[in-house]
């Protein structure tokens, strides 16, 4: 066989790869032609992707009736941070140019529709005035969330309102009250624009953002660059550089891994905001970037929220303490309300399922070593929207009450249950029982120097916000001063 005709059936073989596989290997990837794109984002993954369909089946046993639902609740896809979306402002339109640009010229190896993707792609309207603010889909998200649990436990929530019988709390944020509402009209239509929802307590409450007013947290991993060292290391490790690398030599133009993170986020938010539509700036990365991507997120929340560092789940005692008491005073013979529901943030939901004993691997995530098969894996459980509910049922007095939990509607083994049922009431509390008792100042070591500190404009701000911010000023004028 001469060699001509063997590399002509080698690139047949990887054509057919291709096509059968849906991703492809390296040069070869084409966003267009990919049926089942990748979407796992991390943190900025829409609720839509993967998350279950709450079944009354799963979540009330046989013979039993559901009495109270707890339920805590990230706040649905949201805008950029305004800093991003000066970012995206100031950088993605002239990444864009040179991009196009780039493929007419001949440079660069995106496929034809890919770079039609990105000469199509706009703003649409972005600007500052977004800042952090519920998106469309995320109210689609809060809404579609509370009419699946109304649907089913109808005993528990398909009710009309009352302040005796469904309370609501959401953090001082425009993204927790609005996703607050719109899961206040799944339940009750219309009415769920009116109900009585108590203000939020400012600046910080307590409950839903504890992990704010935590000392030792705030010195030892908020603002400790040391913590999250694993995640920096592999930053500026050999995988993230062959992805700046590869993503230069995709689009034909250099660029640094400031650029590429800003593409990043495009690439998801845009996916996130409208999920049935290809996201143009994922066409830059191939599926095998966007794992690294993602990898080197999941380090930074592991150690930022989960069990890279014990204070970030010891700090997390208050929702459990907050649970125990609500189901103790139902079970001791109080009629409580059928429903509780919290709209809070990452940093909330991943310390607390951390705290729960959930998503925790055998060996700790570092970065030489990616585990694909890791159950810390915020795509999944730490996507706008995610969400930890727990059911109160009540068996009959034979069998007694019963506890089961959900992370984003599917039920979620509990270390201490011995099944992804649940456990009785009694096993639960040989458990977690412990974490009623919750000695907040003492855990957090409040009684040291005060961590925080008063913004510019009297908001409560970590000086990790502002590093970001310098570092993204410092990335926007060494890629200003290399391209124009
Ligand atoms: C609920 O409580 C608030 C505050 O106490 C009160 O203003 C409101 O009228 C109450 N709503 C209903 C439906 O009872």
């Amino acid at each position: 066989m001469d060699v001509q005709l063997l590399l002509q059936i080698l690139i047949l073989a990887l054509w057919h790869c291709r096509s059968s596989a849906g991703h492809s290997i390296g040069d070869f990837y084409c966003l267009a032609d990919d049926t089942n794109p990748y979407v796992h984002f991390a943190t900025k993954t829409g609720y839509n992707v993967g998350n279950g369909n709450i079944s009354p089946k799963a979540i009330v046993p046989e013979g039993c009736e559901a009495i109270q639902v707890w339920h805590l609740i990230r706040h649905g896809t949201r805008y950029p941070g305004d800093n991003d979306i000066l970012a995206f402002q100031l950088i993605l339109p002239r990444l864009q140019r040179h991009i196009v640009n780039a493929s007419e010229s001949g440079q660069g190896e995106l496929c034809k529709e890919d770079v039609s993707y990105l000469k199509d792609w706009s703003l649409g309207g972005l600007n500052t005035s977004y800042d952090d603010i519920l998106a469309p889909q995320g109210e689609i998200e809060l809404y579609e969330l509370s009419s699946r649990f109304k649907a089913a436990l109808p005993s528990l929530l398909d009710k009309p309102f009352s302040n005796d019988t469904f309370k609501f709390r959401h953090t001082d944020k425009q993204r927790t009250y609005a996703s607050a509402r719109a899961y206040a009209r799944g339940l009750f239509g219309g009415a769920g624009d009116t109900i009585y929802m108590p203000p939020p307590i400012v600046p910080i409450d307590p409950l839903l953002q504890f992990y704010k007013i935590c000392n030792k947290y705030t010195l030892e991993v908020e603002d400790n660059p040391e913590a999250i060292i694993e995640a920096t290391m592999f930053q500026e490790g050999p995988k993230m550089t062959a992805v700046v690398d590869e993503v230069s030599r995709r689009i034909g133009i250099n660029v640094a891994f400031g650029e590429v993170e800003v593409m990043y986020d495009a690439c998801r938010y845009y996916k996130a905001w409208d999920p049935p539509t290809q996201s143009a700036w994922c066409a830059v990365f191939t599926p095998e970037n966007l794992m690294i991507m993602e990898y080197w997120h999941d380090l930074q929340y592991y150690y930022e929220d989960g069990y890279g560092h014990t204070i970030n789940y010891q700090s997390a005692c208050p929702p459990l303490q907050d649970l125990i008491q609500h189901f103790r005073y139902v079970v001791e013979g109080g009629s409580g309300p059928s429903g509780i529901f919290y709209f809070s943030h990452s940093g909330a939901l991943l310390k607390v399922m951390a705290r729960l004993g959930f998503f925790e691997d055998s060996e700790p995530l570092t970065h030489s070593n990616i585990n694909p098969d890791r159950l810390w894996r915020t795509s999944y459980h730490g996507t706008f929207a995610t969400n930890i509910a727990f059911v109160l049922s009540d068996c009959g007095p034979e069998k007694g009450w019963w506890v089961s939990a959900m992370v984003s509607e599917t039920l979620e083994q509990l270390p201490g249950c011995p099944s992804k049922d649940g456990c009785s009431w009694e096993d639960f509390l040989l458990f977690y029982g412990q974490y009623e008792q919750c000695d907040f100042d003492a855990i957090c070591e409040n009684d040291r120097e005060p961590t925080l500190k008063t913004g510019e404009n009297g908001e409560w701000s970590s000086s990790s916000e502002t590093q970001k911010l310098v570092e993204l000023w410092r990335d926007f004028r060494s890629f200003a001063a290399k391209i124009f």
